[in-house]
C-alpha cells in the first residue's frame, strides 16, 4: 500500500494534468458520434427496409415514415452540433491550434518528415498546430463528407416535408438539386458519403485506441473527462 502511494506521488511530481477539451467540445463530440450511429442505422433502413411491420388491413403502420422521421430529427441535431464545432474551429481561442495546423499542412517539409516518421526513417516533425498533416487531411475529408451529407440531406428533406424549414429551404435546395444532376443522383451521393463516414469512423476509433495504448498520456480519457497528462520537464 505504502509503495503504491509513493508511486502515485512520484507520478504526480513528473506529470501535469491539464484541461484538453472543454465541456462544450466534449458534448458536441459525443452528440455528433451518437447522431452518426442513429443516422447510419435509420439511413440503411430507408435505403433497404430491413424490418417488416405487423400485417394490418388498415394503412396505419408507416414504418418507413417512422424511421425517416427519426433520421430527420437526428439529421437536424447533427447539423446543430456541426455548426457549433465549426464555430469553435474558427473562433474559439482555446482551439486555435486546430486552425494553426493549416500552416503545418501547407509546409512540404513537415509532410516529408511526417511520412518519414511512419516509414521509420525520420523523427516526428515539430508541429506548430494540433494536428499532423495526415490527421488534418483525414479531418478535412470527414467534414467534407459531413457537409455533403447535410446539403444532400436537406435536398432530400424538402421533398418530404413542405412546411416550416422545408418551405424555407425549398427554393435554394431545388436549385442545388439541379446543379448536382437531379434527385436520384443526390440520393446516391448521400448514400456514398455515408460509406465514407463509416470508413472514417472505423479508422478514427482504431487510431484513438492505438494512441491511448502507445501514447500513454490519457489521450482517450481526454474526450471523456477533458483532462490529459503532460510530462513535466
Ligand atoms: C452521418 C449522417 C447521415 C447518414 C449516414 C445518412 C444516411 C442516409 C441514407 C443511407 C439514406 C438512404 C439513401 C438511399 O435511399 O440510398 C438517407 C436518406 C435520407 N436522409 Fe440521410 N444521412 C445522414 C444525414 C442526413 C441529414 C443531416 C439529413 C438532413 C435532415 C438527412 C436527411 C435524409 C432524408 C430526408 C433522406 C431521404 C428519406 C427518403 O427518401 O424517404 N440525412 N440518409
Amino acid at each position: 500500500m505504502e509503495a503504491v502511494h509513493k508511486q502515485h506521488e512520484a507520478d504526480e511530481n513528473c506529470v501535469n494534468r491539464e484541461m484538453e477539451f472543454s465541456p462544450a467540445y466534449r458534448w458536441q463530440h459525443w452528440i455528433r458520434a451518437f447522431s452518426i450511429v442513429v443516422l447510419t442505422i435509420t439511413g440503411f433502413y430507408i435505403a433497404d427496409p430491413f424490418v417488416t411491420p405487423i400485417q394490418s388491413a388498415e394503412p396505419d403502420n408507416f414504418m418507413q415514415a417512422l424511421f425517416r422521421s427519426w433520421h430527420e430529427i437526428f439529421g437536424f441535431i447533427l447539423i446543430a452540433v456541426v455548426l457549433l464545432k465549426s464555430y469553435l474551429f474558427i473562433f474559439a481561442k482555446r482551439y486555435k491550434g486546430e486552425m494553426i495546423s493549416i500552416k503545418d499542412f501547407l509546409n512540404p517539409k513537415v509532410w516529408m518528415q511526417q511520412v518519414g516518421y511512419y516509414l521509420l526513417v525520420s523523427k516526428h516533425p515539430h508541429l506548430k498546430g494540433t494536428y499532423n498533416p495526415l490527421q488534418f487531411i483525414a479531418y478535412m475529408g470527414f467534414y467534407t463528407l459531413v457537409f455533403i451529407l447535410i446539403i444532400t440531406g436537406l435536398i432530400l428533406y424538402v421533398h418530404v416535408y413542405h412546411e416550416g424549414l422545408g418551405a424555407f429551404f425549398y427554393p435554394f435546395m431545388r436549385e442545388l438539386e439541379v446543379l448536382l444532376g437531379g434527385l436520384a443522383w443526390v440520393r446516391e451521393l448521400h448514400h456514398i458519403a455515408m460509406w465514407g463516414v463509416i470508413l472514417f469512423v472505423t479508422v478514427h476509433v482504431y487510431m484513438a485506441i492505438y494512441n491511448a495504448v502507445f501514447g500513454k498520456d490519457g489521450s482517450m480519457d481526454a474526450i471523456f473527462s477533458g483532462m490529459k497528462w503532460h510530462k513535466k520537464h
